[in-house]
């Protein structure tokens, strides 16, 4: 087996989400969120579960430190809940909110874990929601008064800070598809939530960097390569489409201060959206927006393959049989992380990438000895490293990679049943058991290098 080597400096972490696994939604004057309120409803979990103890994270975090340097991580991305910090959304801050924060990053930092905090990890306080949600300017107004009351909290001691995690899913899946809290379907809605989403971004820099000085800030994609499902004219638009819906929508105008003409024009001749356009762009939006980052954050899974549907409208193209997809219904394709990493550099010249989410959904249960084998699991995120290591041999600046996830935790929609993490959570106990792949990424991080499985390969080190 050949290893390849990662350069001095590379960033190994793995990544979680204050909703996905701190449950206590009631402890410490902690408000409400949209999550709480959208998971309440009926029939809008698949499990008809909700995130109320989740892992159980905000009185175990400790031990989830622990797991943390057992792996021998050197960052981790985990969430702020902003109802913690704001219970009303705005106004004074919960000190006790703030508390939580402060132990964690302290803990962390003596167990050397660099901490990257994602302020937005989509848990809107309800009041924000009831006031308009992000389908309303001021909710952006809201964002920067919530940055600054962490930031000031924790600023001296974090030095990575990520605005937003994926607003495609916050505008899309939560306002048009309605899927994610707060489960409007309105595509008018949706493209104001993007907007005010990433308005609040370029606002919120602003104060990360005045409370924060010298940290790198950030916002979080998630990102998909298309590929269109022959070479004919009509499957190659369908292609163009889904990219400028889903990548480029968000890519423009925080690196070239404008939205892609094509992709309006997709909108209004969908009638998705006011034939005039975007007219709750203002005049200095995009500059607020565009403003320079220190990086973009990718989450990568998978890829899309389009086709022009029979009735016009683009449809994907499952290339791969059922049971080779992930538990998600994704593909395996780590050649598109390769792909996205080279592009995003060449086209959009971010200063550095950190690849802030990738991992699989597998069930694989215990064995008699205990152990869970998650060969599949394992294979994903070697497949995805070695495609790491290829963008930064060919000059990408890849500044880490983060597994998702540490742990098992609530994937929203989808309830407790999808498994995500290098550990295995048991919800009636809550015990966590190391699967196979967080022994493997343990060996990864002793090493600094992974094996690429192929034998070929030279083994290089990287400067
Ligand atoms: C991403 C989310 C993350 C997790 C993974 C599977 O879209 O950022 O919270 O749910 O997908």
């Amino acid at each position: 087996m050949a290893d390849l080597y990662f350069p001095k400096g590379f960033v190994w972490g793995v990544a979680t989400s204050a909703p996905q696994i701190e449950g206590g939604v009631h402890e410490d004057g902690r408000g409400e969120s949209i999550w709480d309120r959208f998971a309440a409803e009926p029939k809008r979990i698949a499990d008809g579960s909700d995130p109320s103890v989740a892992c159980d994270h905000y009185h175990r975090w400790r031990g989830d430190i622990d797991l943390m340097r057992w792996l021998g991580v050197g960052a981790y991305r985990f969430s702020v809940a902003w109802p913690r910090i704001l219970p009303e959304g705005r106004g004074a801050a919960n000190s006790a909110g703030l508390d939580f924060y402060d132990g964690l990053v302290d803990a962390l930092l003596e167990n050397g874990i660099r901490p990257f905090v994602t302020l937005y990890h989509w848990d809107l306080p309800q009041p924000l929601q009831d006031a308009g949600g992000w389908g309303v300017r001021t909710t952006a107004e809201a964002f920067v008064e919530y940055t600054a009351a962490v930031t000031k909290r924790l600023g001296d001691r974090v030095h990575h800070w990520i605005t937003h995690n994926e607003p495609w899913c916050i505008a899309h899946l939560g306002h048009e598809d309605g899927e994610h809290a707060p489960g409007h379907r309105d595509p008018a809605e949706s493209l104001r939530a993007a907007h005010h989403v990433l308005l609040s971004h370029g606002w919120a820099l602003d104060a990360i960097r005045e409370n924060s000085p010298g940290a790198e800030a950030g916002i979080v994609l998630n990102l998909v390569p298309v590929y269109p499902a022959s070479a004919d004219e009509r499957d190659r638009d369908a292609a163009r489409w889904f990219d400028g819906f889903f990548n480029r929508w968000y890519l423009e105008p925080l690196f070239c201060a404008r939205y892609p003409e094509d992709a309006i024009a997709d909108r209004i001749r969908g009638e998705r959206i006011d034939p005039r356009g975007l007219p709750f762009v203002e005049r200095g939006d995009l500059e607020s927006i565009s403003k320079p980052l220190d990086f973009l954050g990718l989450n990568y899974y998978s890829r899309v393959v389009m086709r022009a549907g029979d009735t016009g409208i683009p449809v994907a193209a499952p290339m791969v049989p059922r049971e080779a997809l992930t538990d998600m219904g994704w593909e395996v394709f780590p050649e598109g992380l390769y792909e996205m990493l080279v592009r995003i550099d060449r086209e959009y010249k971010p200063p550095k990438i950190y690849i802030t989410e990738n991992g699989a959904a597998y069930t694989d249960e215990a064995g008699a000895d205990g152990r869970v084998a998650d060969s599949r699991r394992i294979d994903y995120l070697r497949g995805h490293v070695a495609a790491a290591h290829r963008a930064l041999a060919a000059g990408v600046p890849l500044g880490g990679y983060f597994v998702w996830s540490l742990l098992d935790n609530f994937e929203w929609a989808h309830g407790y049943t999808k498994r995500f993490g290098l550990c295995a959570v048991d919800y009636a106990t809550q015990a966590r058991t190391p699967r196979d792949s967080a022994f493997w990424y343990r060996d990864v991080l002793k090493k600094h290098a992974v094996d690429n499985g192929s034998g070929h390969t030279t083994p290089r080190r990287l400067k």
